[in-house]
């Protein structure tokens, strides 16, 4: 079918995938997340496992199962996501950065939970960004490791949305930049996602769309 791929082509390598949406406590009951669901970073770790690839997921506040034959590392804020990533990076033949990583996290975590009565009608919270992981792991790759990342953008306009893209794959210096155009009803919890794949040189290299496995398919052809 148009979703399988060449069966073995990823036979031995070491696939390492960051999926779903990282959460930053705000104190023990309450969070500061996003609406990542993980299909499509699950879709990628299955697509590569059906492939030959020895696959590690890092999995963030997944909606979804991960998939069978995979190794699981579950984590939940940004920081823990770095760490599970820094510690697994040395050992892998391509990264991928499909999780949302919470760009900031709150300056402190309440010890208790925060009580309305002490903080009245308004309420202005503290924010400290978070490390760039994607930017870290493309910095310190090795010669042949192969690091993508991904784009989730609002802008509607494609040449625009092309813009976007461009500069970040410059600013984050990664091999690949998988961009795809997210709202209020598209991207997040659907089933099907529609992509562009640049190159480190912001050419487009594959665009996709359809069901998140056969997207997955697709970016992984561009890493064969
Ligand atoms: N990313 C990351 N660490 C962060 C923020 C993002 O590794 N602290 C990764 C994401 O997993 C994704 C890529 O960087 O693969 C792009 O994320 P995106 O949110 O689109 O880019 P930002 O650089 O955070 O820029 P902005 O949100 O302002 O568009
Ligand atoms: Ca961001």
């Amino acid at each position: 079918s148009e979703s399988d791929s060449a069966a073995g082509d990823l036979s031995g390598r070491r696939v390492l995938i960051s999926a779903g949406g990282t959460r930053e406590a705000l104190d023990p009951v309450r969070f500061l997340g996003n609406r990542s669901s993980g299909k499509q970073g699950v879709a990628l770790a299955e697509a590569a496992a059906s492939r030959g690839a020895r696959v590690t997921l890092v999995a963030a506040n997944l909606e979804v199962d991960p998939p069978a034959g995979v190794e699981v590392i579950r984590v939940s804020s940004a920081r823990e996501l770095n760490a599970a990533m820094q510690a697994a990076a040395g050992d892998t033949d391509v990264l991928i950065m499909a999780a949302a990583v919470a760009d900031y996290r709150p300056v402190t975590v309440a010890e208790g939970k925060i009580k309305k009565e002490h903080t009245g009608d308004r309420l202005t919270l503290e924010l400290v960004k978070n490390p760039d992981i994607l930017a870290a792991l493309a910095a310190a790759r090795r010669p042949g490791q192969i690091v993508i990342g991904f784009a989730a953008e609002t802008e509607a306009d494609t040449d625009a949305l092309l813009a976007l893209g461009r500069a970040k794959v410059s600013r984050k210096g990664c091999d690949f930049l998988v961009i795809n155009r997210v709202g209020w009803n598209e991207g997040f919890a659907s089933d099907d996602n529609t992509v562009i794949v640049l190159d480190a040189h912001g050419a487009i290299v594959n665009e996709a769309s359809g069901a998140k496995l056969s997207v997955a398919n697709r970016i992984l052809d561009v890493v064969v």
